[in-house]
Formats: C-alpha cells, structure tokens, sequence
C-alpha cells in the first residue's frame, strides 16, 4: 500500500519510488506538514515539530502553552486562531464571525481517485488515495483534505471538500486547495511570466521574507502568469537539484503565494483567488475547490518537467488523444486574416494538399458579418456573402480534397454588434446602470447561466454532428471585467468568476464527451489560459501568437517546464513575421516549430517553387519522425535566456534528434560542446547526416561540437539513430 497510516506514530505516509509525503496528527487536533521529498524507506517522527512557547502566539489550552498554530509547520490553516501566516481557508458565519477551528476526525484510504464535482481533475488506475476528515464541531462544518499519490511520478495531488451539516448558511471567503510549510527558507522561487504574444518566461529569485505571490484576477489563467511555482534549492539546475512544483489544475482566477516568516520557515499557498471569490454555502451542501499538483524531483527541472510530462500525458489530457498521432496542419490566419472567399481558399488548400499537409483550418472570419473584429461574435451562422452554400457544404469539399477540416470559435464571447447581442442583451457580464467596458471590440457571455451553456452547447453539438469537422480551435480573446448579472442575488455576486469556470467547464465536458473523435485546440491569444484545467478537455493548445521561430525557442522552452511538445501548437509563418518583422530563415521556422505540433500559417501559393519543395521535403521529415516529435521523451540541454542559445533533446528507445539554435553570431566563435546528457550511455549512435558514429556517453559527456556560426537565428538538426 502506497499509503501507510502509523497509529502508534499518529503518521501518514504517502510514499512511491520518487517521493514521499508525510503528515502528522498533534494532539489528536491539528495536522502538521512533517516532510516533502525524496523518499524515505520508513519514518520515525525524527524531525517532530519542536512545540516551544513563544512570545506573541495564542494558544487554545492554557495548561499547553506551547501547543500554537502559529509556531507550527502545518498542513492546513487560517485566520483569526494566532497563526498569522497566509491562511487556506476563511469561513464567515451567520453571525457575521470569522474562525473555523477544524480538529482530525477520521481518515480514509483507497485505490483509485475519484473525479472532483463539475471540475477537471487528474484520472488514472495507478493512484491511491488519502482523505483526512477534520470537523468543527461549533458549527457542525466538516473539511476534508484529500490527497492523491500516483503510483509511477513523483507527483501528490490535493484539493479540499467543504461540507455544511448544520443549520445555517456559512460563507467560504476563502477556499484553498493545497497548503504546506517547509521547516527552512532557504529557496529559490521560479514561475513564469509574460504577455500577449511573450508568454513563459522563467522568473528565478531567492525567497525573500515576507510573501511572494503569482496570481491572476482577470478570469483566466492569464499569459501574464501561470498558474504555476516551484522552490528550488539555489544549486539546482536544469539537470539536478531538489525541486517542489505547484501548478494549478484551473482555468480562472488564481493566486500561488510563498510566506517566509519570523522563524526562518516558509509556507506555500495555493488555491482559487480570495479576492473575487466567495461561496454561500447552504445546509447539506458541500463545495469541492479545484486540484492543485504537487511535484518533487530530485532531479533537476528537467526531472520536474518529466513527471509533468508523463502527468498530463497519461493522468489527464483526453484518453482518445493520448498516443494518437496529430495532423500535420495549415491554419488561415495570418496568411488571409478576414479577407478571403471560398474560391480563394478552395485554392489554397489545393496547395495544402500538395505540400503533404493533413488539416486545413479555417480561423476567424467564417461566420455572421466577420469581416473584422468588430463584429458578430455569437451569431455561428455561416458568413452568406463568403459561403453561399454554407460552412458545412464547404468542409465538406475539403474533407473531398482528402484533408481533414477544422473549424475557429470563440464561443464565450458576444460582439455588441451581433444579432445574439440584440436577442439576448442581458447575456454578457454586466453591472446594473454601469457602461459595459470592451476588449478587442467584445464582451464575454455570462457562463454561470444554464441557458447560455446551453445556448452553446447546441450550437456546438450542430456543427460536430454534420461529422464534417474534424478540429476545433477554441479561442477566447479577453479578459473578464465587470463580473455581475441581475440573476444572483447581491450577497453571491462574488461567486460569479468561479460559476463562469464551472459553466465552460460543463460546456467543455459535455462536447468532448459526445465527440472525443474531434480534435480540440485550446487558445487564448496563444497561451492565455494554457493551464491544466483546459488541457483536460484539449489536447493540445495554440503556444503563442507569437509565430516568430527564435521568439518560440523562449515561449515553446518556457513551456515546456510544464508540457511535453505534443501538446504545444507550432506553425511556421511567413517572413517578414508578422508580429516582430523578423526574417529567419525557412529552415530555423520549421526546425523550431518540430518541436511542437507541427503546422503552417501562411499562403502557401505565395512561396517560391523552391520553398514549396522544401516545405513538401518538411513536412514528409515531420512525418516520418511524427512519433519520435510528438511521443518522445524531451528535455532541455541549453536554454535562450541563459546564454546565447538553445538546444532541445528528444528521444525515444530507437532515435534522437537534437535542435541546436544559435541566437546571436559573434565574431570570435568559441568552441561550443553540446553535452547531450541523457542518450542512453551505453549505445552507439549513428549520425544520420555523417554517418559518424559515436558512444550515447560521450555526447552526453564530452559533447557534439556545435559549429561556430557566422549567422544570426540559425538552426542545425542533428538526427541520431542506435546502432
Ligand atoms: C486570436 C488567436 C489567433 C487567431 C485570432 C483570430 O488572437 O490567438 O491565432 O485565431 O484570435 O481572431
């Protein structure tokens, strides 16, 4: 049993070949975080919490001075009882009081995981799971903090179930998922930031006293931070060291927050934003907060983005999709924006076809009026004036050409320019006698209704069932503002940003469900809102509206510290590119974009007939090589915001292939040895454009000489095979 309950110890022990996790009961009352890391074979409370008095610490019993929250390395805690770190959790009662004091009551251990209510949440056969009932007998309130260990990865997950046995309502101000004190501070802290078009870069600074946060409040994930944080041990690198990942199985409001206190010890907060949140919760009712993921590797970031890798791979993304190899697509976007006709397009993917490509996607403009962003979101009817058969009618032609068709939508969104807007005026967010704020000329449909998810779930379920679509690009394109309706009353208004969440997430459940035959590529202007939750329902997602290939060395790397390449959109787009009118050359778009899931974005009738023989010559190498891109095992050996380039390893049992990007020329041209670090030691390698061949242990360690280059944005692709 991966879980070991020590009576006589008053000891869980959560325990596989990479991790263990141990809590304690105190007293038979609060529960302590007793250790995180790797594993122990057995555990004797050697590191007890040392319980002192303390000056300025409250205590319940006073013939027990020492016995504190305060002082505690916990597992769970508030507000308002002396413990004055950030809390997980705050309850307001009836009478307007503001402290729930949760004592240990029962445990429960089993095979297995059950699903969490309305939410995404992590599936597999090979988990075991804890839940640890607590209650506040005052209030007749029940809390249970379930934790769930995978029997393979150094990965814990844990959320918490509030349950209402009493007569009165409470309301949960504050509703955590994961809480833990480490016993030292002694930490760096690394998440990734970024914008619109500039997502995933890694921020890496010592912990610092006081608190550290991430969050977000705009009503998704956000490209300005993932939901996502881990402390590192300041030797760790990308190839070994201590690392605790926290990511956030999530698509809202978030906030992840590290307190170093007076005594040197650091608590790590993680749940749903308390600022925009709050949860009236009625008698016999219960309120499930969403997943938080816990990961240790003792082996470096690269250790860490394995087990990420394999989690969401395996334990999340949707079943169909998880060894099924993905098209080879061409999307519409930025090569005709709004501005095509049928024709026009029928000849393009005439081109399409051609190159060997599999997907033609048609993006925005297809639909309403859509001639520009100013209009008809919410009206899913077909464009008349750009199909006159309609949209079905023309996937079809496509499907007839011998090419897969997939299809944009931004379902949660309503232009104000729209006959959905006309009918339905109270449909977007909105607050009473207030101006409705715009974004990208938009406003966003109120998902907490039943009969907007609905609205959206027929309109969906109607394009899918034609079986003519076979890809579906879901866009979202701004953030929430303005969060109100005049159907709840005034007091849960502030439930609102988490009902939204819950509404696409049925959305999102009930189509994949009825279609998991349909491919879904998850969007928000790229990386909006590329968390784990949507990555349920998805399984892949759109990186970037950044299309520039040296700019993805740094978004598809940054990234890929949660993903593996599969799941991360690529497209080579036209040169000068469109968003930094950078010109790399063909070769370093299509090496870059490789690792991901491949595709173009451009008209490919305006290429040279030279180009089009080498775009026909890439796409048949993606090809050939599909399962070692999207199924291989990736890692990082050099990084484009550490020096002044980047290299990508990808491998599996039979092959290897090795980007090696140089950013910047320089004119001294130092020798530069790519150590490959994890090819099998033991094998040889051929190179397939030499035909040298050489050990897996001394490209690991004494390296590929990488050639100087006398260019900027250049790419090689070393291809190995085992000989
Ligand atoms: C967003 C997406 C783009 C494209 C446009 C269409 O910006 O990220 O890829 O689909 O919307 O309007």
């Amino acid at each position: 049993m991966p879980i070991i309950f020590n009576k006589k110890q008053q000891v869980f022990h959560l325990k596989n070949e990479k991790v263990s996790y141990i809590i304690g009961i105190e007293k038979n009352r609060y529960l302590s975080h007793l250790y995180f890391g790797a594993p122990l074979t057995s555990y004797h409370r050697v590191n007890q919490a040392y319980l002192v008095e303390r000056s300025f610490a409250p205590y319940f019993d006073p013939q027990d001075k020492n016995y504190a929250t305060g002082t505690m390395l916990l597992e769970n805690s508030t507000n308002g009882g002396g413990d004055y770190r950030v809390a997980n959790y705050q309850i307001r009662n009836e009478a307007g009081q503001n402290f729930a004091d949760f004592h240990y009551d029962s445990y429960k251990i089993y095979d297995g995981k059950k699903k969490i209510e309305g939410l995404p949440s992590i599936q597999g056969d090979k988990i075991t799971s804890l839940e640890i009932t607590l209650v506040e007998k005052n209030q007749q309130l029940e809390m249970i903090l379930v934790y769930n260990l995978m029997e393979d990865l150094g990965v814990i997950t844990r959320h918490t179930i509030f349950k209402n046995y009493s007569q009165n309502k409470v309301y949960l101000e504050n509703a955590g998922s994961c809480l833990i004190d480490f016993p030292d501070s002694q930490y760096d802290f690394l998440h990734l930031y970024g914008s619109h078009a500039s997502e995933a870069h890694p921020e890496r600074f010592p912990l610092h006293r006081g608190i550290q946060e991430v969050n977000s409040l705009r009503g998704a994930s956000s490209h300005q931070h993932h939901p996502f944080a881990a402390l590192l041990k300041p030797e760790t690198t990308e190839f070994s060291g201590e690392v605790f990942a926290f990511h956030f199985i999530y698509s809202g409001n978030f906030i992840i927050q590290a307190e170093v206190d007076q005594y040197e010890t650091t608590r790590l907060q993680m749940g749903i934003h308390p600022d925009t949140f709050e949860w009236q919760l009625n008698p016999e009712e219960t309120f499930e907060t969403p997943e938080a993921v816990l990961n240790y590797s003792n082996e470096g970031l690269n250790g860490m983005s394995q087990n990420f890798h394999q989690l969401y791979l395996h334990y999340l993304s949707p079943k169909f999709w998880e060894n099924k190899r993905r098209p080879v697509l061409l999307n519409t976007w930025e090569g005709n924006y709004f501005n095509f006709t049928e024709e026009e397009l029928l000849q393009q993917s005439q081109v399409v076809k051609k190159a060997g490509i599999e997907l033609f996607v048609l993006d925005d403009g297809w639909f309403g009026k859509r001639d520009s962003d100013h209009s008809s979101l919410g009206d899913w009817k077909s464009h008349k004036k750009k199909f006159s058969e309609g949209i079905i009618p023309f996937a079809k032609k496509i499907n007839e050409e011998g090419l897969k068709f997939g299809l944009w939508f931004e379902p949660e969104m309503i232009s104000p320019e729209s006959e959905l807007a006309k009918n339905h005026p109270d449909w977007a967010f909105h607050l009473k006698n207030e101006t409705q704020y715009q974004s990208r000329n938009q406003w966003v449909l109120d998902l907490s209704r039943t009969d907007v998810q609905d609205y959206l779930i027929e309109m969906l379920r109607y394009y899918l069932s034609s079986g003519a679509i076979q890809y579906i690009k879901w866009d979202m394109n701004r953030h929430l503002s303005q969060v109100g309706n005049e159907i709840m009353p005034p007091l849960q208004q502030k439930e609102l940003a988490h009902r939204h969440i819950l509404g696409l997430y049925r959305i999102l459940d009930t189509i994949t469900t009825e279609f998991p035959e349909v491919l879904f590529e998850n969007c928000s202007g790229g990386g909006g809102r590329f968390d784990p939750g949507m990555m349920a329902y998805m399984a892949q997602n759109w990186t970037s509206d950044n299309s520039d290939g040296p700019s993805r060395t740094f978004i598809q790397g940054g990234y890929s510290y949660l993903y593996p390449p599969v799941m991360m959109g690529a497209h080579v787009s036209a040169v000068p590119n469109h968003q930094l009118g950078r010109s790399a050359s063909l070769a370093t778009r299509s090496h870059i974009a490789f690792f991901g899931n491949f595709g173009y974005e451009l008209d490919l009738s305006k290429l040279t007939p030279e180009e089009m023989e080498q775009v026909k010559k890439d796409v048949a190498f993606y090809q050939k090589h599909r399962e070692l891109f999207q199924f291989g095992t990736f890692h990082r050996l050099e990084n484009s915001w550490q020096g002044n380039s980047c290299a990508w390893l990808i491998q599996n049992e039979k092959e290897a292939m090795i980007l090696y990007f140089n950013l910047l020329a320089s004119p001294h041209r130092p020798l530069h040895y790519l150590k490959t670090k994890y090819l099998f030691n033991d094998a040889l390698y051929e190179n397939q454009e030499t035909k040298e061949v050489f050990s897996g242990s001394e490209l690991n360690q004494a390296g590929l000489l990488v050639s100087p280059y006398s260019q900027d944005f250049v790419t090689k692709i070393f291809h190995f095979k085992k000989v």
